[in-house]
């Protein structure tokens, strides 16, 4: 039986990877940071329903030691270092801690890996926002990289160690460019997450307006529970290889709100007000990525489509808000 280490299996991608390999007969093993076995009630939600079928170990990112015990505890055959600080907005704030966590978290990976089980194959999550203020749109794995956050820089960092561990080290080390995934498990502080509880809080009678940033910037939006098996197949090639995971449409924040409000019956414009507290030092206006190297060489493509992805999070929403009411 194959071993698989998730770092960030609490995390959105991190529970759909789980319930992924489950399925194709892997022995999944998480790091977790040990305030959430602490507080499992509200810190493990995403993987309260497979808790019985993963194996838990507590470590923290910020630690070499950590990591490194449980990487020799588990002698992984495949890795997928998904923990990071994840939210471009909170990186503003605290750059540090977002380099410390997102570069020096995967440099003790990585060389953890490199220390104990050379063979094991790693996936770096990396993102579409390395290429920020891009220079050519669609963006594939040849477009140069110009980030515009502390979170796309530290991301560009983790690109890098991943490419320098496979150059230097050998190690079958693969960096995913995913560009945004959603679903009904994304955290409340994305905006389209934000955008669906608000439109069930609104029709249940809960909450009266939306408060967003630029309306104006444009996503594409994928969902997390197709991506993820895109980056297993990234592990299952021949050759390590970067890829670039997305769905080719771009839609901007007004259209997802526009979309969400529609589904309940509502008009998006009666309830969102422009805060401008929620605009970005320096943003991100668009981003739409080409996949076809992933299309050729994985045979992946995306399966939910945007307006489907939509309903998808909109439903959840309602059905969750309706019980808690
Ligand atoms: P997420 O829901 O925010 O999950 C992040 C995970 O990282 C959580 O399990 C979190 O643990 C863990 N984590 C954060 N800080 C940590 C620390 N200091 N020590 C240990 N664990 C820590 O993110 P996601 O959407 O699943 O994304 C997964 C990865 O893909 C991230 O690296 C993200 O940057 C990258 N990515 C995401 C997207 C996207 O659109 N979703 C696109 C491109 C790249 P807690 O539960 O304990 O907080
Ligand atoms: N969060 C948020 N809240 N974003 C808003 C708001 C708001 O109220 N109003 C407008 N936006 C705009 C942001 O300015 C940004 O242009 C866009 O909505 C998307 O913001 P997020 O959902 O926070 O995602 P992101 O694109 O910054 O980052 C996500 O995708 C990256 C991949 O490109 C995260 O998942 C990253 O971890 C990931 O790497």
């Amino acid at each position: 039986m194959k071993k698989a280490l998730i770092t960030g299996i609490t995390g959105q991608d991190g529970a759909y990877l789980s319930e992924f390999l489950l399925g194709k007969g892997y022995e999944v093993h998480g790091v977790v940071r040990r305030v959430a076995l602490e507080d499992s009630e509200h810190r493990l939600w995403r993987i309260r329903h497979i808790l019985d079928k993963v194996i838990l170990h507590p470590a923290s990112l910020e630690s070499y030691a950590s990591i490194f015990n449980v990487v020799e505890k588990v002698m992984p055959d495949e890795c997928y270092h998904l923990a990071a600080q994840s939210y471009v907005d909170y990186s503003f704030g605290d750059e540090f801690s977002t380099f410390n966590t997102n570069i020096n978290g995967t440099m003790y990976v990585i060389s953890a890996i490199k220390e104990k089980v050379p063979n094991c194959k790693f996936y770096f999550a990396a993102s579409s926002e390395m290429f920020g203020l891009a220079a050519q749109s669609p963006q594939n794995e040849k477009t140069q990289f110009h980030p515009r956050s502390p979170y796309g820089i530290s991301k560009v960092a983790g690109f890098h160690i991943t490419q320098n561990y496979r150059e230097a080290y050998n190690i079958f080390a693969c960096n995913g460019i995913l560009f945004n995934h959603e679903s009904p498990r994304r955290g409340f502080e994305f905006v389209t997450r934000k955008i669906t509880n608000a439109v069930a809080r609104i029709k249940l009678g809960l909450s009266r307006e939306l408060k967003l940033g630029n309306l104006e910037a444009k996503r594409d939006w994928g969902f997390s529970g197709d991506y993820v098996e895109a980056m297993w197949l990234m592990l299952q090639q021949a050759k390590p290889e970067d890829y670039v995971i997305a769905t080719g449409e771009a839609h901007s924040v007004k259209d997802f709100a526009k979309l969400a409000f529609s589904f309940v019956g509502l008009n998006w414009e009666d309830y969102v007000v422009v805060d401008e507290t929620f605009y970005r030092p320096a943003e991100v206006t668009c981003l739409q990525g080409d996949y076809s190297k992933a299309k050729k060489e994985l045979g992946w493509r995306p399966r939910v489509k945007f307006k489907d992805l939509v309903e998808m999070m909109v439903s959840a929403d309602l059905e969750r808000v309706k019980k808690m009411k």
